[in-house]
């Protein structure tokens, strides 16, 4: 993963303590849950932690056993819950009892369907990444407009369409099928520069490049801040 995920957590004061109610924050589609696993490991060393609650989204079971693992690392310094499709009810108690600094919540929950299944709960803030170039052009309205509605701020993180980062991806690897279709498909789904440019009337969008021609990797980090 890359450290810019964690630039607008280093840079913001989003976890310094302001009161000592649980910030609410929601990973959707986490996967690995990688990004939270740094967020993490970035606030639990500050002081003046205001505790926190990330409810990471995932409706793949084999994802949310890799996250579960991934977040192991932390052992008793954090609290896991692992649960499949929840209600609000049951979110509401499980976000209630804050023993630790952090909690996360590992739940099966399909993101569409935030609205109707958490109608009352607003998060503070809602990130994801590497997950919306995967959706299809109406999905990609839907989720920002749910995102809108359900978050103080939104963190959204992803790749760039680049045809040249496209080509020196897949020169690199071209003898992996599954790679290769990855490097290629991912790219042409991606936000072209022109794209993201629309975004900054609601929005700050910063653009990266990393790499040379050995390695070479676009990436852009949205942020609605309310
Ligand atoms: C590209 S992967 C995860 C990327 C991960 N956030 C990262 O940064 O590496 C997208 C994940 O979203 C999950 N997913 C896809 N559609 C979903 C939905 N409607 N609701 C919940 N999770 C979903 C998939 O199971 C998958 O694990």
């Amino acid at each position: 993963m890359f450290p810019v995920l964690l630039t607008p957590w280093l840079k913001s004061n989003f976890t310094h303590k302001k009161s000592n109610s649980p910030l609410l924050i929601a990973d959707l589609g986490s996967g690995s849950a990688e990004l939270t696993r740094q967020i993490i490991q970035n606030v639990l060393r500050k002081k003046n932690l205001q505790p926190l609650t990330i409810v990471a989204f995932d409706n793949s079971e084999v994802s949310q056993l890799i996250a579960q693992k991934n977040l192991s690392c932390f052992n008793e310094s954090i609290d896991i819950v692992k649960k499949g499709k929840l209600n609000e009810s049951d979110f509401l108690v499980l976000i209630k009892n804050h023993k630790k600094p952090v909690k996360v919540i590992l739940c099966s929950n399909d993101i569409f369907n935030i609205e109707n299944d958490f109608e009352n709960i607003h998060f503070n803030i809602i990130y994801h990444s590497f997950f919306k170039h995967h959706l299809n052009k109406a999905q990609k309205i839907k989720i920002d407009g749910i995102i809108k509605k359900k978050s103080e701020i939104a963190l959204e993180y992803d790749g760039y369409h680049s045809l040249l980062g496209a080509t020196i991806q897949a020169f690199f690897v071209w003898k992996n099928p599954v790679l290769l279709s990855g490097a290629i498909f991912s790219n042409l789904r991606y936000y072209s520069k022109q794209e993201l440019k629309k975004f900054s009337k609601d929005s700050k969008v910063y653009i990266y490049r990393f790499g040379t021609l050995l390695f070479y990797r676009g990436t852009y980090m949205r942020i609605v801040n309310k």
